[in-house]
């Protein structure tokens, strides 16, 4: 197995609703390490260029308010598979389908609204964590 990493976001409705603390319990819980980890806010452009990739998606413009409306805390985990781990504690993007016992399932809102983000893949995560975060800034 391959020791990744991840980036995890908090989503505004999470922070806002203070599950902070609770998101990144269960993600040390699971055995992942938190080797870098930051809160801030999106500006409109920042969140359009984050999430880049959906840009042609109904879903987009949506996304992007939902997820400049608020202060968010990004984090990079670690560990053996770390981004399949993370995006299994997380569940299904809507919460409604999601596992029982997942992130999403237990505090999301609705499909938008669903607590939190996850890297997809290797290649997704060289280049949502430089997003976020400098060499510097990362163990
Ligand atoms: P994420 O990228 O945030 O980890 O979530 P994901 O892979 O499970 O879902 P993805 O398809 O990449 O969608 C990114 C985020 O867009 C919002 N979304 N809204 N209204 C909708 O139909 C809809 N579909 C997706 C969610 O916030 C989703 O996490
Ligand atoms: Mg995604």
């Amino acid at each position: 197995m391959a020791v990744e990493r991840t980036l995890a976001i908090i989503k505004p409705d999470a922070v806002s609703r203070g599950l902070t603390g609770e998101i990144l319990k269960r993600l040390e819980a699971a055995g992942l390490t938190i080797v870098a980890l930051k809160r801030l806010r999106l500006t409109r452009e920042q969140a359009r260029a984050f999430y880049a990739v959906h840009r042609e998606r109904p879903f987009f413009d949506s996304l992007t308010e939902y997820m400049s409306s608020g202060p968010i805390v990004a984090c990079v985990a670690a560990g053996d598979n770390a981004i399949q781990r993370w995006r299994d504690l997380m569940g299904a993007t809507d919460p409604a389908e999601a596992a029982a016992g997942t992130i999403r399932r237990d505090l999301g809102l609705d499909k938008e609204k669903n607590a939190v983000h996850g890297s997809d893949s290797p290649e997704t995560a060289a280049t949502e964590i430089p997003f976020f975060f400098s060499a510097l800034e990362v163990e």
